[in-house]
């Protein structure tokens, strides 16, 4: 019989990167969205990505079928079943707003949608569950702020921000003052940085976004100095090793650096990122890191209680799940 999964928290997975084959087709079905795949098998095959570019001219053209606040339910409801059976007890959940508002879809669609699957997630899967709203760094700064401003009136269901979508040529730095409302409005802030944009796109996330963790990080390994400030200030690192090797950031999992940045002292935690694109929900990264790397019992359980320590959690809850 397989092991029980390691009781853990996913704190680096898009709710749109869960949309799997078979509910995209039902959904165009009932939206009446034309896919240009004439099946799922069809559609599977275009999941072969050279670099996050080509993921993402995917991952956005799908989300065409997600129109009604139904559909975002259902598309939670599908992740939050998956999830429980691979040990997660907390999820803290990244959406892409202006992915749907471009569409003519209204944020408040897509944020109750999600939200009625989430106030739910406890009884019905033992998941406690976030929700992260996230801004498209290939769009204006301007984009940012509508978009931040058009969320207002949700914002108590929103726990932090985040920054997505095609990171170089997008610094950090351009979206200073959306962060800056954030955090005026008292949300938590993280950022996607070091995929595959450079090391000096981590510390100006840190510096002047004022993130608590950084989504990704690898190339943070390409400046000691940076990698010795990760350390010492405990900055959680969200690291996603089936993406990487699926976006070419890293060649071969053997290669992944995450036994790397354990040892350097980093709080690295194990999520899925995108699992229905890359090939495996968050246990399944666990499993994949565990045999390329040759992670012992030991090793898994710290990355499992990583995820914990690095959650946006109070005290009294984190004990409890440790
Ligand atoms: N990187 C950047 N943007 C994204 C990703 C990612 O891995 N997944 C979904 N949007
Ligand atoms: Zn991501």
């Amino acid at each position: 019989m397989p092991a029980k999964p390691l009781p853990k928290a996913e704190l680096h997975l898009h709710i749109e990167g869960t949309l799997e084959p078979e509910l995209a087709f039902a959904l165009a079905e009932r939206n009446g969205v034309a896919l240009p795949y004439a099946t799922t098998a069809e559609l599977r095959s275009a999941y072969s990505f050279t670099d996050l570019q080509s993921f993402l001219d995917l991952y956005y053209a799908l989300m065409a079928v997600l129109r009604t606040e139904d559909d975002f339910a259902e598309l939670a409801d599908a992740y939050l079943t998956r999830a429980a059976a691979q040990g997660v007890r907390h999820a803290e959940i990244f959406f892409d707003p202006q992915a749907h508002t471009a569409r003519g879809v209204p944020i408040g669609t897509v944020i109750e949608g999600l939200a009625r699957a989430l106030d739910d997630s406890e009884r019905r899967y033992g998941i406690g569950t976030r929700l992260i709203m996230c801004f498209l760094r290939d769009e204006s700064a301007d984009s940012a702020l509508e978009t931040f401003e058009a969320a207002r009136p949700y914002l108590h269901r929103i726990c932090a921000v985040g920054l997505d979508s095609a990171e170089v040529g997008n610094p950090p730095s351009k979206f200073r003052e959306v962060f800056r409302r954030a955090a005026e409005a008292g949300l938590h802030r993280v950022a996607h940085a070091g995929e595959e944009g450079p090391a000096e796109y981590i510390t100006e996330a840190l510096d002047v976004l004022g993130v608590e963790r950084i989504d990704h990080g690898l190339r943070c390994l390409e400046d000691p100095a940076l990698v010795e400030r990760l350390a010492r200030e405990r900055v959680p690192l969200t690291v996603c090793p089936l993406s990487n090797v699926r976006l070419r950031c890293v060649d071969r999992l053997a290669d992944h650096p995450l036994r790397a940045m354990l040892e350097a002292g980093l709080l690295v935690t194990v999520n899925s990122d995108d699992p229905s694109y890359f090939g495996g929900y968050v246990d399944d990264n666990f499993t994949a890191i565990r045999d390329a790397l040759r992670l012992d019992d030991e090793t898994l359980r710290l990355l499992a209680a990583n995820s914990f320590h690095a959650a946006f959690l109070d005290d009294r809850t984190r004990r409890d799940y440790l």
